[in-house]
Formats: structure tokens, sequence, C-alpha cells
């Protein structure tokens, strides 16, 4: 019985998994792609473990339980500028149980295939990759570690160095399994080491980019795991998240009209102690307070907001949710733009407005909404800067140049609300805020909205 049931568990647990991420596509139905996905991750476990007989029904309901309530408490507690982290952890626990499961087939001491044994080097190599490569983008992002690019000298020829001796005592493993033991302990160490040293160079605020490829690298060294296994169910979950994360990094790295290798190695990143931006004094730019702004809001047929980055930071999406209502209740058309690397990771800001409740008709695509700036009274900039940055434009010598960006500048008038001339992820000057249509309103952007809805009120 058992032969016929658990293959069928295991595809009805594949087609929710699938169901799931295709739910996962729209805002909408994400929450409910959630749970499908979680559905078939508890079948597909479930069916492991009475197939394999490792553990019996109490042990596996008291993990459940204890897994669940650490799952539901991070959940409830963790900020959503705090999540690329938390995903980050999940990564790493992906990596290292791929990890434990490879090494233990291996150390049980049974003759393997080669076949077998080859799977095994790759499960170890990506999960110990995925497991440190993981911790780091973690530290980066807690601010345990620098966030700035960690470098030294001759640094790339190091890693090329240690992927070669991986690869050799791979081959030596695989040649002659009999000695393979401190071979396969060896490419532990040494990948846990490469993984360590192949995040500390990326910036901070590219991180997401690299925690999606580590997400990817989970579900390599997952799929590899089910082939040492024999594991239908964590194959093609392995393969799925193997492609999905690769899919996601490719297009955040279209967003930023940058390469993966720019990513990975040109070490990419501001460091504000390091080299503070010079301002030109003679440059000036318009600032109002909040109450000098009322008329022209009131006076605006359409206002589009523009969330960034420094939105999430200063949690004001509630505010900003509250002032489209009060607009929207004068006549004024409010429409949200959303680029698609605005703040830290993908649908970062979609998240965040959902949180609050803005409903998702209002939000536009760059394709969608960059036409309609020319026809936009006022534009509303809240904590959003390189995405907005002109010089992506025209400027071949600025780090953006060819990036999209949201056209801004094209509108009547362009509030921008920041809490100083401070540049954004990319450490550059916008020249957007020196426009002549361009008005400045310093202040947290809580605070300022807060201002703004009280005024309008
Ligand atoms: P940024 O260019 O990083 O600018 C954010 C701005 O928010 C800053 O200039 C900051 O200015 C302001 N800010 C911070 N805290 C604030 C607060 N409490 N109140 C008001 N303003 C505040 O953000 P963006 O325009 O969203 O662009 C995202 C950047 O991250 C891009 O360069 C993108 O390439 C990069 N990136 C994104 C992703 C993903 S997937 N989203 C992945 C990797 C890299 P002040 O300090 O003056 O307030």
């Amino acid at each position: 019985m058992q032969d016929i049931f658990i293959p069928i568990i295991y595809l009805f647990s594949a087609v929710l998994f699938i169901l799931g991420l295709r739910q996962l596509s729209h805002p909408r139905t994400a929450p409910k792609g959630n749970t499908t996905a979680a559905i078939g991750m508890l079948l597909a476990v479930t069916a492991t473990l009475l197939n394999n007989q490792i553990l019996d029904f109490q042990t596996i309901f008291i993990g459940i339980v204890i897994g669940s309530a650490i799952g539901a408490v991070l959940a409830k507690r963790v900020e959503m500028t705090s999540m690329p982290q938390l995903v980050a952890l999940f990564n790493g626990f992906g990596g290292s149980a791929s990890l434990l499961v490879a090494a233990a087939e291996f150390y049980k001491g049974e003759p393997l295939l080669v076949f077998t044994l080859a799977t095994i080097i790759l499960s170890v190599l990506i999960g110990a990759i995925t497991f440190s490569g993981s911790l780091v983008a973690f530290s980066k992002l807690q601010g345990i570690m620098r966030g700035a690019p960690i470098k030294f000298s001759g640094q790339h020829s190091f890693n090329g160095l240690l992927t070669g001796v991986v690869v050799l005592l791979a081959v030596y493993a695989v040649l002659d399994p009999a000695q393979a033991s401190n071979a396969v302990l060896a490419i532990i160490v040494i990948a846990l080491l490469l993984g360590i040293l192949f995040v500390i160079p990326i910036g901070g605020a590219d991180m997401p980019v690299v925690i999606s490829m580590l997400n990817s690298f989970s579900g390599l060294a997952a799929c590899s795991t089910g082939f040492v296994i024999q594991n239908d169910a964590l194959i093609i979950s392995g393969s799925l998240v193997g492609a999905s994360g690769i899919i996601l990094t490719d297009i955040m790295c279209k967003g930023m009209n940058r390469t993966i290798w720019n990513v990975l190695f040109a070490g990419v990143g501001y460091d504000a102690e390091a080299s503070p931006l010079e301002v030109d004094p003679m440059k000036t730019v318009k600032s109002y307070e909040p109450g000098d702004t009322v008329v022209i809001f009131e006076n605006a047929k359409q206002i589009i907001i523009v969330p960034g980055y420094g939105l999430a930071v200063a949690q004001a999406q509630y505010m900003v949710h509250e002032l489209q209502e009060l607009l929207e209740g004068k006549g004024v058309i409010v429409k949200y733009a959303i680029h698609p690397v605005a703040g830290r990771m993908p649908g970062h800001m979609n998240v965040l407005l959902a949180e609050a409740n803005v409903p998702y008709d209002s939000l536009y695509d760059l394709d969608q909404i960059n036409p309609e700036f020319e026809e936009t009274d006022v534009t509303l900039v809240i904590g959003a800067n390189d995405v907005v940055n002109p010089a992506a434009r025209h400027d071949t010598n600025s780090p953006i140049f060819g990036m999209p960006i949201l056209d801004v500048d094209k509108s009547q008038t362009v509030f921008v609300l920041k809490r100083s001339m401070n540049p954004g992820f990319a450490g550059i000057e916008n020249e957007l805020f020196y426009n002549d249509n361009t008005i400045m309103i310093f202040g947290d952007a809580k605070d300022t909205v807060s201002k703004l809805v009280s005024e309008l009120k």
C-alpha cells in the first residue's frame, strides 16, 4: 500500500507547491498561495517520515507544534523591514539541513554508488556555502557586521584557488570512495569558508539579490540531497526553489540594470563613513513646511505617490493611506507608482502598502505609470531616491546609468519627503532635488505625512 500511496502524496504535494507559486504571483492571492504551499509541505514531510518509519506519530506531532510555534512568533514579531534577514536565516537553515542529511548518509559508512557519492558531495558543498553565506548576509542586514563591502587584495584569486581545491578534492573522493572520508570533511570546511568569503565583499544593500541567489542555492542543495536519499518530493521542491530563486535574482538585476556578475564581484555599496558625499555649496534647493503645500494638494486633479525605502524605515504606510483617503474625499485621483527595486527586497512596497490596506487597484508598475507623469499635477516622493534620479536616463558616468526610473521630474510639481540631503543606496547625488519644479519637505516621512494629513483636515 505504502508503495502506491507515498508517491501519490508526493505528486499531490508537488501540485500544491506549483499552485502555491502561481497564487503568490499576485498580492490578492498571495496569502492563499502561502497556505497552499504550506499544506503541500506538511503532506510531503509527514509522508516522508511515515514512509521511512524514522519517527512515530507522537514525535512528528511534537516537532510540528514546536516548529509552527517558532514560525508563528517570528512571523508576528519580525518587522517588515527585517524580512530580508529572516529569509536569509531560513535559507541558511535549508542549506544546513541538506548539508547534515547528506553528511549523515555519507558517514553511515555503507558502500555508496559513484552517483550517490557525487550527489552527496554536491549537497554538502552547496549546503555549506548556502549556510555560511546566508549567516553573513543576515549579519550584514542585521547590523551585526559592517554592511559596506569588505575587501582585501587578491580576494577573487584566493576564492578561485579555494574553488579549484574543492573541485580537486571532489574528483579525488569520487575516484577513490574508500579514502573519501577526509576529502568530504575538507570540502565541508572549505565550502563554509567560501560562503563567507563570497558574501563579505558584497554591499549590504545588494544583500536582497544575494539572498535570492542563496535561496536558489538552498533549493539546489535540497534537490541534490533528494537524489542522495531518493526522495521525489525533495527533488521536486528543491528544483522549484532553485528555479524560482534564479528567476527572482534575474528580475532584481534587470530592475537595477546590472548583471549578476556586477552584483557579486564589483563590491558596489555606499560607505558613508569612508566617503561622505560632497555637495556643491552653490546649488540650492527649495524647501517648504507641510502647511505651505495644502493649496497645491487641494487644487490637484491627480497625485502620484512614489514610495521608497524611507517609507519603510519610517513605517509611514498607514499615514499615507489616510492621506490617500483624505485626498480622494476631496475629489483628487491618487495613484501609487511602484518601482521594481524600490526598497530593499522584491515586492517591498507592495507588501508594505498591502499591510496598510491600500487597494491593489491604486498600485501601478513602472511601465504603466511613466507615461502619466507628464499629465500629473503633483508627485509625492516619499523616502525614494535612486529610483527617481533622472541621471539614470542621461548621465553615462552615473553608476545607475541605464537603470529604468520613474519619470517623476516630468510632472508639474514634485514634493520630495526625506530627512536630509543624504544619498540613497547608490551613494550618489540626485539632480531631481535641484530642479525648479521640485520642493523638498525635510523630516521623517511619517511625521511629515501626518502633518500633511492634519493640515488638509
Ligand atoms: P534609496 O535610494 O535607498 O533612498 C532611500 C531614501 O530614504 C534615502 O535617500 C533617505 O534619505 C530616505 N529615508 C530614510 N529614512 C527615512 C525616513 N525615516 N523618513 C524619510 N526619508 C527617509 O531608496 P529607493 O529609491 O527605494 O531605491 C532602492 C535602492 O536599493 C536602489 O538603488 C536599488 O537598486 C537598491 N536595491 C534594491 C533592491 C530591491 S529588490 N528592492 C535590491 C538591491 C538593491 P534621508 O537619509 O535623507 O532621509
